[in-house]
């Protein structure tokens, strides 16, 4: 079910106008549908309800408190890359044993938090990673569970700059040598509880899925006839979704193959879904500024820009745009573009747009994953506010942030301030 509709001509989130959110709370403004996010949740949940399932939301797609919160709440957990991200779930009370640390730089100071916060597991990338758990956990007295990240070297059939599974990616460690380290003795403050693999992101055939499925389960067999404890099978990130025209599968679709595969070791399932949740249940929304032609070409500048929206600048990645209120004008051909001094500063281009005017809203669609956790103070542009819509209700999850948040932390040395200047 769609979360963002017309009614009365003017789009809502769930039943409540994003034209009255914007009025309160300005634009350029994030706005998530706490409806969207629990039912795209919930349709991992049942989808694979017969096996023995772990929800690790990927929280780099989004990673506000009240998502998190969210998510927790209906017994899920998260997929974190970095201490800042653990130390958000801490604080939103995402449960710590239902957290694994992925990632290929973790640094000594974030292995030793997540030790020190007990998390079920860290998905580790290279045999060096190992090392230093091992070194860190032994100073700490503690006994690191460990499940190694492959890299089954499939073919994702993504954008390039979100595919990890192949050999010539940073990402994951050569199935020959996961194998030697999962057997060696020399880690004496490690626990091997599974192994993991992520093949890439935005995926919208199963073909790939099922691949990594059949190499894990063959790899998951070997590993027990050499004695190795697998309790957990991480298959990595989520379905891709639905940005324009792409059909991507549904979860019982990918449970089916996932338990066809993999129902049979008996291990649970951890899942590190990210865009399938958060991405359909959010709008960025944005105000007109002006319209611009600049001989053949039109441009609507608008108020939200790059630094708040990275993807389309970042992987020519398509949004669609809807005016929020519903119109029948005579639609031409413009690029949507933001204030910010690049070229590159756009959230569409040569977009059929029905004719807009100074002060009119525009919503861009499917921008709840991957939007503000990738936003920016570029041009020294606030990072802007976030809203959550649960049925007619709306609270603001993120204020905006002012001027003043802006320089923070930053200091003018004395030399500086004195007029002196350095010899
Ligand atoms: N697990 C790991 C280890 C990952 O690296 C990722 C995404 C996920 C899970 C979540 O994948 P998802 O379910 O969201 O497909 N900024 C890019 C996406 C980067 C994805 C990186 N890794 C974008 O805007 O498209």
């Amino acid at each position: 079910m769609s979360y963002f509709t017309y009614k009365n001509k003017q789009l809502h989130c769930e039943s409540v106008p994003l034209a009255r959110i914007a009025k309160q709370v300005g634009t350029p403004c994030y706005i998530y549908s706490y409806g969207a996010l629990i039912e795209h949740y919930q349709a991992y949940d049942q989808a694979f309800a017969e096996l023995d399932h772990l929800i690790c939301f990927a929280m780099k797609s989004n990673s506000n408190l009240a998502i998190l919160r969210a998510v927790a709440q209906q017994g899920g957990g998260a997929d974190i890359v970095t201490g800042g991200e653990l130390f958000r779930c801490h604080t939103a009370r995402v449960p710590t044993d239902r957290i694994v640390f992925s990632g290929v730089g973790k640094a000594d100071d974030e292995i030793a938090y997540a030790l020190e916060l007990g998390i079920l597991m860290f998905n580790v990338e290279s045999a060096e990673e190992l090392a230093a758990i091992d070194r860190v956990a032994k100073r700490m007295k503690k006994v690191a569970p460990v499940s190694l990240r492959v890299n089954p070297d499939i073919d994702p059939k993504t954008h390039p700059y979100i595919s990890t599974g192949l050999k010539k990616s940073k990402f994951g460690i050569p199935i020959k040598d996961a194998m030697k380290l999962y057997t060696t003795s020399r880690y004496k403050n490690i626990r091997f509880v599974g192994i993991s693999c992520h093949i890439g992101s935005q995926i919208t055939q199963l073909g790939p899925f099922e691949q990594t499925a059949e190499r894990l389960a063959s790899l998951v067999t070997r590993l027990r006839k050499q004695g190795v404890t697998i309790e957990n099978i991480d298959i990595g990130g989520g379905l891709g979704i639905t940005y324009d025209k792409e059909k991507p599968p549904h979860q019982t679709a990918y449970a089916r193959v996932i338990k066809k595969h993999l129902g049979p070791l008996q291990t649970r399932i951890v899942m590190e879904p990210g865009r399938s949740i958060a991405g359909n249940a959010g709008v960025f929304v944005s105000k007109v500024l002006y319209n611009k032609g600049q001989g053949a070409k039109k441009f609507v500048v608008i108020d939200g820009a790059m630094n708040d929206l990275a993807r389309p600048a970042l992987y020519g990645s398509y949004h669609e745009i809807r005016t929020v209120r519903q119109t029948t004008a005579r639609k031409s051909k413009v690029d949507v573009v933001g204030p910010i001094c690049e070229s590159g500063d756009f959230l569409a281009q040569n977009r059929a747009l029905p004719a807009v005017k100074a002060g009119d809203l525009l919503a861009v669609m499917s921008a709840g994953a991957y939007g503000f956790t990738m936003a920016s103070n570029y041009n020294s542009r606030p990072r802007v506010a976030e809203v959550l819509v649960h049925g007619r209700q709306y609270d603001i999850i993120r204020e905006r942030e002012s001027f003043k948040d802006l320089p923070r932390g930053e200091h003018v040395p004395k030399f500086l301030v004195s007029g002196r200047r350095p010899k």
